[in-house]
């Protein structure tokens, strides 16, 4: 997929650098789908939803919010030692994850262009809000001397193919777990203002207002299309879903616990607190969600956690990688029995609960 780049912003950043990120199955990715399959989408269902959305994308409630004001002038020694390590890598994931939003939204845009101009229009605004939000992640990067040359990104990444459908139900999600992120930081720093050791979580407020639009807008795509939410398969792919991206909210949050605890934050609680109000929020697009309140729920997710902390001490190890993959072999059953009997969990059914299908 070849990108334009033309509304990412001139980073302030003075070394620009590949990516460091330790490459993980963790690691935010890029995507590419069918184009073709987004171009006949019918949207008529949804259309009145649709429009009045890119009215509000139109109005740019955050055109002026991502400036960054006098209290980023100063010297950042005082971020140091496993705090800094926690919040770069932080900066850096998140830099990613919104740089590859902004590519995906941006190509579909360009490609939809002629076929289907009211989601190529609502497309080109999400993707100005993501490339806002990738560049000034990026600055703050750039800061304590680490940035991400974005421009340069798009072509060394390779790029994951995912099927329309897939691209809509996650798309959806990361922009509601996007939301609960941000929010969740930003209430506790309102009520704890003694942790927020830097000036970027003062901007995640509106911030996250942006994801939760994008979250909205992916709501009615998913809801435009019947057959995402209306069938036995349908509530098989959405629980995959709803369980791949609470897995991965889970391992993450563990791995970078230290950045959270900087905050004053409890991770094991933020990550619940987080799944919780995402599964919640989910029920307004999604024919089932999940259990999260069963009482094996988090427990399993937890032992995936920790699977995946033994899995990084293995990799860490000076054995001979054959020893490192037989080691890990019964770590991996472990975990895929936990996905398997999370996967099990009977879910929460929300056509139900709507009464009428469309
Ligand atoms: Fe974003
Ligand atoms: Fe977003």
């Amino acid at each position: 997929m070849v990108a334009s780049l033309q509304n990412i912003p001139e980073t302030a950043a003075p070394a620009a650098s590949e990516p460091r990120v330790q490459e993980t199955v963790l690691t935010p990715r890029f995507y590419t789908t069918n184009f073709e399959a987004a171009a006949e989408m019918d949207l008529s269902l949804q259309q009145a939803e649709l429009e009045a959305m890119l009215e509000e994308m139109q109005t740019d409630y955050n055109r002026y919010h991502f400036v960054r004001n006098e209290s980023f002038d100063r010297t950042w020694e005082d971020i140091d030692g496993d705090t800094r390590a926690a919040f770069v890598d932080f900066l850096e994931r998140s830099c990613m994850s919104e740089f590859s939003g902004f590519l995906l939204f941006k190509e579909l845009s360009r490609k939809l262009k002629r076929r289907n101009p009211l989601l190529s229009d609502i497309l080109n605004l999400m993707a100005r809000d993501e490339a806002r939000h990738a560049s000034f992640l990026n600055k703050s990067m750039g800061d304590l001397g680490i940035a991400f040359d974005l421009p340069h990104l798009t072509k060394s990444r390779t790029y994951t193919y995912f099927p329309l459908s897939w691209v809509l139900y996650t798309v959806y999600l990361s922009e509601k777990i996007g939301y609960w992120r941000y929010i969740t930081i930003f209430r506790h720093l309102e009520k704890h203002p003694e942790h927020k050791f830097h000036p970027l979580f003062d901007y995640f407020n509106s911030w996250c207002q942006d994801e939760n639009r994008h979250g909205d807008i992916f709501k009615a795509l998913v809801r435009s299309q019947p057959r995402l939410w209306n069938n036995w398969r349908a509530r098989l792919w959405v629980r995959f879903f709803l369980l791949s991206v609470f897995a991965t909210h889970a391992l993450t949050v563990r791995e970078r616990a230290d950045f959270y605890e900087s905050l004053g934050l409890d991770p094991v609680e933020y990550d619940r607190e987080v799944i919780c109000q995402t599964n919640k929020t989910a029920k307004g697009a999604f024919p089932v969600v999940l259990n999260t309140g069963h009482p094996e729920f988090f427990p399993r997710l937890q032992r995936c956690s920790d699977n995946n902390v033994k899995m990084q001490a293995i990799d860490r190890s000076s054995q001979p990688k054959l020893l490192k993959s037989i080691r890990k072999l019964p770590v991996m059953a472990s975990t895929l029995w936990q996905l398997l009997r999370l996967y099990a969990i009977a879910p929460i059914d929300c056509e139900a609960m709507r009464g009428t299908v469309a």
